[in-house]
């Protein structure tokens, strides 16, 4: 008997299929135009991967085309799923109360400092159970279905203590373990819990001494991120940090240049970062700093949205440089209390001047470069895993001109169908 991955499947009538084929690296400068488009496209779906990929008329007369599942597009538009390559989604609660105080004139900082803020989240996640956390996260994981994702990046950074940091790191690989939905796990020193404030130098040694090490000894994350920025980590602190997971075999990341310019992008560039998040603040001396390296741009747009008037990160300057760019929705509770790609798109082509195109590269292939998945997900290639989603659009274009709706209509993760709209 075939379980649903190793059944094949046929995907027929892709009026424009997305295939992101290419250069096996993050595509960067003209490249992040380039989207592989076949009209009238198809697929054939097996063992969990692609198998072909072309033109309805040939994959059709394929011989194992014959005895596959079909499952007609209806001349819609096929794409990769989508790769959200940041994001704090396991958290116990929202915050609205930070959000109806900031629309009152208060800022992220001074909520922080009144006892909102990551401190808020912290407390919630302290009396959450790591069962609450799983039942969670697993909710997150059928939205992020929903809405067309189909692999995420979810940080820990919402514990603090030691032992809550692990907590969350253990809710994350029991959901990931499941294997219905690709998940990859960062540490990420967010804060310094409330008892070190005027010891910060201590809590620093607990995370290289014990929180990194028995991160690495149970392989409870891929990569390890700071929040590096005025009021939270500074440079010297976050370089700290970064040597000893870098010597424990994590990869790094950093929320760099978010609020303030801090030099992060620099640092974390020197530091063979994979990623350098935000950078709403970044320099065109940060920018030159990053050619060359294959460091990806990651930005945040939704941020800056919710957090209210800032300057957006600059796009098209990067891409212009030769930066890869990915795209991310930083989805949490304080900042970007969403998780759809889609709306992400929207913002990044009206407000970073992004094409349509830049952006389904950025939240697919350069998504999936930016989590180290690069040779298994974000395009539809020969071999790679057959993670697909169909939009009720016929031009890929409307996907971010129909901006604040979901156009997501059926969602295949590892060659199985997972989700229908209703
Ligand atoms: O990426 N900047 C740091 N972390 C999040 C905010 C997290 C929170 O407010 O809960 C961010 O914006």
């Amino acid at each position: 008997m075939l379980t649903d991955e190793e059944r094949t499947l046929l995907v027929v009538n892709c009026g424009q299929l997305l295939t992101l084929r290419g250069p096996r690296r993050p595509r960067a400068g003209q490249e992040m135009a380039a989207l592989g488009l076949v009209r009238n496209g198809a697929l054939l779906l097996r063992d969990r991967t692609v198998q072909l990929v072309g033109s309805v008329d040939r994959i059709r007369k394929a011989p194992e085309s014959r005895r596959a599942v079909c499952l007609d597009a209806r001349g819609k538009v096929v794409l990769p799923g989508f790769v959200d390559s940041h994001t704090h989604a396991l958290f116990a609660a929202t915050r609205v109360d930070d959000y109806v105080a900031r629309i009152g004139g208060a800022t992220y900082e001074q909520i922080a400092k009144r006892g909102g803020g990551i401190g808020a989240s912290a407390k919630l996640v302290r009396v959450a159970s790591e069962q609450a956390l799983v039942d969670r996260l697993e909710r997150m994981v059928k939205l992020f279905l929903e809405y067309g994702t189909t692999t995420a990046e979810v940080k820990s950074g919402y514990g603090l203590e030691i032992g809550q940091e692990l907590k969350m790191l253990r809710a994350i690989r029991s959901v990931a373990t499941r294997g219905t939905f690709d998940l990859v796990p960062t540490l990420l020193a967010h804060d310094v819990p409330a008892r070190f404030r005027t010891k910060r130098a201590q809590y620093i040694e607990l995370v290289k001494r014990e929180l990194i090490p028995q991160v690495a000894r149970e392989g409870l994350a891929e990569f390890f991120d700071v929040f590096c920025d005025r009021g939270y980590f500074s440079i010297a602190e976050t370089k700290m940090m970064m040597n000893t997971a870098a010597s424990a075999g994590l990869q790094l990341k950093l929320h760099a240049e978010q609020m303030t310019h801090s030099g992060a992008t620099k640092m974390a560039v020197g530091l063979r970062s994979v990623s350098v998040d935000h950078l709403d603040q970044v320099t065109d001396d940060d920018i030159r700093s990053m050619r060359g390296t294959g460091t990806m741009a990651t930005l945040l747009p939704g941020t800056v949205l919710h957090l209210g008037p800032n300057r957006y990160p600059p796009a098209r300057q990067l891409i212009e440089t030769g930066i890869p760019v990915a795209l991310a929705t930083n989805f949490n509770p304080g900042s970007s209390p969403t998780l759809s790609m889609q709306m992400i798109l929207s913002l990044a082509c009206s407000q970073m001047r992004m094409s349509p195109a830049e952006t389904i590269v950025a939240s697919t292939i350069n998504g999936a470069y930016a989590v180290g998945r690069g040779g298994l997900v974000g395009s539809l290639e020969v071999g790679k895993q057959a993670d697909l989603v169909i939009m009720d659009v016929s031009d890929y274009r409307e996907i971010p001109y129909f901006f604040g709706m979901n156009h997501c209509e059926t969602v295949v993760k590892k060659g199985a169908i997972v989700y229908r709209k209703g």
